[in-house]
């Protein structure tokens, strides 16, 4: 005869579902990227952009952006590339880019939790700590 060995308690583990829409009603702000959730070593987060940010890279992070509404031109030194609605770019490490948007664009961020929205800039545009929505 033999003992069965109880499970080990569950953590009760919350998995939440995002609606994107909701999350960017609760914000205005411009350039001021929030937090809508983890993956692994990564964030995604939710952006409105409009206007021009600033020339920067980051030294050690790839971004990848997702326009889920308007229009953005990402600026390289070497052209231009248009995203609409439902098209991505992922930026690699090191390459100099500008984000410019014509009209109000709200984009989702796919980057590491190190990752500074200025990148190796620091300006009155620089977001330290971001929130989490
Ligand atoms: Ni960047």
């Amino acid at each position: 005869m033999y003992t069965r060995i109880p499970p080990p308690r569950r953590r009760s583990i919350v998995i939440e579902k995002i609606d994107l829409a909701r999350k960017l009603a609760l914000f205005q702000e411009t350039w001021s990227p929030k937090i809508v959730g983890r993956v692994n070593d990564c964030l995604v987060k939710l952006v409105k952009l409009q206007g021009e940010f600033v020339w920067h890279h980051h030294e050690a992070e790839d971004e990848l952006f997702l326009v889920l509404e308007g229009r953005l031109t990402m600026r390289f030194r070497d052209g231009d590339v248009e995203l609409g609605k439902g098209e991505m770019i992922v930026v690699p490490r090191g390459v100099e880019h500008m984000p410019v948007a014509a009209e109000e664009t709200h984009v989702l961020l796919f980057e590491p939790g190190t990752t500074l929205n200025t990148g190796n800039v620091r300006d009155e545009r620089t977001v330290e700590h971001l929130e989490r929505i």
